[in-house]
């Protein structure tokens, strides 16, 4: 059954360094899942923390929200056929060394923190993360 979904997706600081966000556009465009609306920005790290809630009381917390404020992010709206599956697809395992090849983690992904893309996961959540950047 055909689903229309909208998710979040996000280059993270590591990426948009290294100039890779024409790249991994065209992954994204070249498996139908369209851009409905972008933009580059850089947050805060309380702003990084609200966005990373549902991490709170794991190890990796604080590290996670100084590294996604540490630099300019890009966030994306993706558009699609069941768009928030195929955007973890597309991503891949968490940690790169465990990425699938073609993956935009195996390609680009450094280590489990500088992973390059973030993308939701699930309905619920894709809304809150598409309000979190694009809704005020
Ligand atoms: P992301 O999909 O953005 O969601 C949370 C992030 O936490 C994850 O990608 C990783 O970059 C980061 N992270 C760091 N350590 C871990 C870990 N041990 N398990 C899962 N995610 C981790």
């Amino acid at each position: 059954m055909s689903k229309i979904e909208q998710t979040l997706s996000i280059i993270k600081p590591d990426a948009v360094e290294r100039n890779l966000i024409d790249q991994i556009k065209d992954i994204f465009k070249k498996n139908n899942l369209s851009i409905k609306d972008s933009k580059k920005l850089q947050i805060t790290k309380d702003e990084a923390s609200e966005f990373y809630k549902v991490h709170q009381s794991k190890p990796f917390y604080n590290d996670l929200c100084a590294y996604l404020s540490s630099g300019p992010i890009f966030v994306m709206i993706l558009e699609g056929e069941n768009a928030i599956l195929k955007n973890r697809e597309l991503m891949g395992a968490t940690d790169p060394k465990k990425a699938d090849e073609n993956t935009i983690r195996k390609l680009f992904g450094i280590s489990i923190d500088k992973n390059s893309v973030h993308g939701s996961d699930s309905l619920e959540n894709a809304i809150k993360e598409i309000n979190f950047f694009f809704k005020n």
